[in-house]
């Protein structure tokens, strides 16, 4: 059902802080910050020739990952994105299997414009893990 790694998103207090970690110590090809209020983060991305690293800032007051940056004040990550080919066959394959598909269950549009859903951590070994239909 999964096909390649899209990202690995690690949430941050500074989101500046850790790009310049990223750019200036590891030397990696770091985008512009950009704000995503329907989201409730700040976003950059850092450029890997196989894949890419999301940081994520909290934005505004209901922040969807506000809780895990206070649990994790260093930075942490936060979860995986994988992508599938067809995201209404695999919720149905997921739910046969008794995993639980966050929020109401059907795709959000995610912070690339395409539809994304986040599955429970508690059926995937601890990790939060996002798809993404490409
Ligand atoms: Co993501």
């Amino acid at each position: 059902m999964i096909g390649k790694l899209n990202h690995v998103a690690i949430a941050v207090s500074d989101i500046n802080a850790a790009a310049a970690v990223y750019r200036d110590t590891l030397g990696a090809t770091v985008t512009r910050a950009e704000d995503l209020p329907e989201h409730g983060v700040t976003t950059v991305f850092i450029e890997l020739p196989n894949t890419k690293i999301e940081l994520l800032q909290a934005l505004g007051e209901n922040s969807p990952i506000q809780r895990f940056v206070d649990k994790n004040p260093a930075g942490g990550i936060h979860h995986i994105c994988y992508e599938v080919d067809d995201m209404k066959q695999a919720i149905v394959q997921l739910t046969e299997q008794g995993a639980t598909v966050l929020g109401d269950g059907k795709p959000k549009t995610g912070a690339h414009g395409k539809p994304v859903i986040f599955l429970h951590p508690k059926d995937f070994c601890g990790t939060l893990i996002e798809l993404e239909q490409v």
